[in-house]
């Protein structure tokens, strides 16, 4: 089968086309024949390897010190048929059509990849993918999906909450802001220019370019603040709460984790950091809100799994809107 294999941590260049061998299913495991993956920010992340420090010995002790050697095939998200299934497989059977995170396992840019029943963050998380979207389209809904659904949940916007989105331009962020207008908020995303046109076609009402103004600084107030991306400075979004207002950081760094604690004390406002929500169960209810119309992907490029280079290079250059998809075509 075809796959790319992924050879050193750094530029795309390390990510090459090659013909290895396809997998078998154990008992309990299905075999997933991939028709779609993305190239997410979280994908670039792991090939650079540019993560905290606190992640990266880890991640070496478990992909490889020096290079990609027990993980060599990248790529966490997929759409695809499942073309046989282990002998103590129940729920699932050969033409079902499935959608999924594969999370540390990686292994999503190839023709084909086992995947346990059972899933779990480890070993990957999977559903009968959403019957209205292509595989394409359903490709890049479990990554932001599940994160955003979750962040949700545990904000629990009401009607009329002014809710204020960091990164709202994102695989997160754009689901962040359909699910926050899902629930009646005011909703202000805040991202680059070019992605403002888009904001605002999937229901942002107010959008605000970060490389021109500060949200810190303009006085309004917010009833919850979401940052998918660990890019807005805590102290003044503090400022920007109400007073039981609610930061949730998707991804803040050790430090901040701490420190945001702390700078709660003596006051109502709340902050949480979040990460998760990666179950079969989620995975089922964001396909149910998007069977029902409520939520939609938004998909900027696609290119075909041979241009994996050009497509990592592209979410590197930091322009894409939503999510990039990469298309894996079968010569039979
Ligand atoms: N399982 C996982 O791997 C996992 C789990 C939880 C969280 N995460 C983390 O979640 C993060 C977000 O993921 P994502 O896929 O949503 O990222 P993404 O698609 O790259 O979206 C991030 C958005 O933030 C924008 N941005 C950059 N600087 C900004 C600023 N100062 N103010 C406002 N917006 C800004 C970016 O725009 P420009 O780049 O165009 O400026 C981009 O549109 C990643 O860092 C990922 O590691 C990963």
């Amino acid at each position: 089968m075809k796959a790319i294999i992924w050879t050193k941590y750094g530029s795309p260049d390390g990510l090459h086309l090659r013909e290895i061998e396809k997998p078998t299913p154990k008992d309990n495991e299905v075999l997933i024949k991939i028709h779609a993956a993305t190239a997410g920010t979280p994908d670039t992340e792991f090939r650079r390897l540019k993560l905290p420090p606190l992640y990266v010995i880890p991640l070496r002790l478990y992909i490889g010190f020096l290079k990609p050697t027990r993980i060599t095939i990248l790529g966490t998200e997929f759409a695809g048929e499942i073309e046989s299934v282990g002998k103590d497989v129940t729920g699932y059977q050969p033409g079902d059509q499935v959608f999924g995170y594969t999370g540390l396992k990686m292994g999503t840019y190839a023709e084909y990849m086992c995947l346990t029943e059972n899933s779990s963050i480890f070993d990957g998380v999977f559903a009968k993918k959403p019957i209205n979207l292509s595989y394409e389209e359903a490709a890049a809904v479990p990554f932001g999906g599940l994160e955003a659904l979750h962040s949700m949940k545990t904000a629990n916007i009401q009607r009329g909450q002014k809710v204020l989105i960091v990164g709202a331009g994102g695989s997160i962020g754009t689901y962040s802001v359909q699910f926050a207008k899902l629930y009646g908020a005011e909703v202000t995303g805040v991202d680059h220019m070019s992605k403002l046109e888009m904001l605002r076609s999937i229901g942002a009402d107010h959008v605000i370019d970060y490389t021109k103004e500060d949200y810190t600084k303009s006085g309004k107030l917010y009833d919850v603040i979401i940052d998918t991306f660990d890019k807005s400075p805590f102290s003044g979004s503090l400022r920007s709460l109400n007073e039981n207002g609610l930061f949730l950081n998707a991804n803040p760094k050790l430090f901040d984790r701490i420190w945001m604690q702390w700078a709660l004390k003596g006051n109502n406002k709340k902050v949480v950091t979040w990460t998760g929500g990666y179950t079969t169960e989620n995975l089922l209810a964001l396909k149910e809100l998007i069977e029902n119309g409520k939520i939609k992907p938004v998909i900027d490029r696609r290119y075909p799994l041979e241009q994996i280079v050009e497509a990592h290079r592209y979410v590197d250059a930091g322009l894409k809107k939503g999510n990039v998809v990469i298309t894996v075509v079968h010569n039979q």
